[in-house]
């Protein structure tokens, strides 16, 4: 039995499907089995992981978690790797970041410094453990899906950024091989992992037209601008800040940083933006 968190989102989703593909039995957590629409073969639970109840149960019976910060925070992560010791849970799989890069810089800013904790906590539990350490999401475009719709012109401090944007379904294919190991290849390894190709936000921003058929552009704005735009109930504004100035330390980054991690251990090529964008077409039309 492999237990999921975020089981709903963007990875999560993604991922129950191809572990129910692969033959496994999955639990998905979710705060609204009513609303979750996962696939028939999944045990949907009801978990609220900030609400203070006992994790325990959530996990008996299962062998491997998946863990994903977006599931309720760190506070809830912590907790469920204690229940994941105590229910005799044998691996965990953590859904980390790129930031995360093993040197003192892990402590520069909230991003690396949460991920670096929670990989610290995996570690410390003794169980088996693989950090899938995502670059930039291609999700993360999605925020500009009002401002497509809308009038087609994205605002953004750094259209010259750079990124390698990775398919989500990229990085739950990713997981699930963690996950199902049956060889032990994948416990104790930090993979790294990006999309196939460097883009700039400018770029992706293109793509997203050409995917939906309509004139798309960028229109810079100031960083503080952005990070107001950006901050919310989970990132306050500092932190938002801190993101704004680390995307647009990305300007000038070359070569940018290309991982090889879903070729080499799913098999098949990564995902292009291009392909994501014409997968969430719905999304910006
Ligand atoms: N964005 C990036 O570029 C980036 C890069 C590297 C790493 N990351 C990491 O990836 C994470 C995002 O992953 P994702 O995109 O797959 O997440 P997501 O789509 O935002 O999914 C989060 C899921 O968590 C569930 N959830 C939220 N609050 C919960 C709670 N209190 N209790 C239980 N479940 C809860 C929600 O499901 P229900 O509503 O069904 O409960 C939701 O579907 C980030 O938090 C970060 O740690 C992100």
């Amino acid at each position: 039995m492999i237990v999921v968190t975020g089981a709903t989102g963007n990875i999560g989703r993604s991922l129950v499907t191809r572990l129910l593909a692969d033959g496994a039995a999955v639990r998905a957590l979710t705060r609204d089995p009513a609303r979750a629409a996962l696939p028939a073969g999944a045990e949907v639970v009801r978990a609220d992981l900030t609400a203070d109840e006992g994790l325990e149960p959530l996990l008996e019976g299962a062998d491997a978690l998946f863990l994903n910060l977006a599931a309720g925070g760190e506070r809830a992560a912590g907790a469920l790797v204690d229940a994941a010791v105590k229910t005799g849970v044998r691996r965990i799989v953590l859904n980390s970041s790129m930031a995360v890069t093993d040197s003192p810089a892990d402590e520069s800013h909230f991003i690396a410094r949460m991920h670096a904790a929670q990989e610290r906590a995996v570690r410390d539990s003794g169980l088996e453990w693989t950090f899938v350490r995502g670059g930039n999401y291609a999700t993360n475009a999605l925020a500009w899906a009002p401002a497509v719709r809308a009038t087609g012109v994205v605002r953004d401090a750094h259209p010259g950024a750079q990124g390698a944007p990775v398919h989500e379904a990229d990085l739950a294919d990713v997981a699930a091989v963690a996950l199902l190991d049956r060889t032990g290849t994948h416990q104790g390894r930090a993979y790294p992992v990006t999309g196939p190709e460097v883009m700039t936000v400018a770029q992706q921003v293109a793509a997203i037209g050409r995917a939906i058929g309509r004139e798309t552009r960028v229109e810079q704005i100031s960083e503080e601008a952005a990070a107001e735009a950006m901050a919310g109930p989970h990132l306050p504004r500092e932190a938002a800040l801190e993101l704004v100035r680390m995307f647009g330390g990305a300007v000038d980054a070359s070569p940018f940083p290309v991982s090889d991690a879903v070729e080499r251990i799913t098999g098949h090529p990564a995902r292009t933006f291009a392909r994501w964008a014409e997968d969430h077409a719905a999304d910006f039309s």
